[in-house]
């Protein structure tokens, strides 16, 4: 039988890291697929819209080859639904999420896989804007 992992995140300003977790969780698994936050659950969850828009951010993770499938989560809340619709084994968060899933446990494996060190979307918007400032 195949294992299907799922993994969600923004993946805004597509970065390393974001390559990094989504071949590790691919290599989980047989069949990878991704939540990708809505804008509108973006701005609810972290106050400001994404830079790239959420079909831009869709369409640049459906490229690579790790990821088979998709689609927008639009609700935190909606989970352990997404968890069932799309059938998922295994469900990989980074571990900045460590504990905050383990109630999922009884539908999925659930792991948390390391940050790449030292980068992050938020960084990034950071140092752009420093560097206009200079
Ligand atoms: N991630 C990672 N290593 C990084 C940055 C992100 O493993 N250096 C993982 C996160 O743990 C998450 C996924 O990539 O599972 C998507 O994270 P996301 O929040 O979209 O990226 P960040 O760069 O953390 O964005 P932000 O700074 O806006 O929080």
């Amino acid at each position: 039988m195949s294992t299907r992992v799922i993994t969600f995140g923004t993946f805004d300003v597509f970065h390393v890291g974001h390559v990094n977790i989504l071949t590790r969780a691919h290599d989980l698994g047989d069949h990878l697929t991704v939540g990708i936050s809505t804008d509108e659950l973006n701005h609810a969850k972290k106050g400001r819209y994404p830079v790239y828009r959420q079909e831009h951010r869709s369409q640049i993770v459906a490229s690579l080859d790790c990821v088979d499938a998709v689609f927008y989560e639009h609700s935190l809340e909606a989970k352990r639904e997404y968890l069932l619709e799309h059938r998922a084994d295994v469900l990989v968060m980074g571990q900045d999420w460590e504990g905050r899933f383990d109630e999922f446990r009884d539908v999925v494996e659930v792991v948390y896989l390391p940050r790449t060190a030292d980068i992050s979307t938020t960084d990034i918007i950071h140092e752009i804007k420093n560097r206009l400032e200079d």
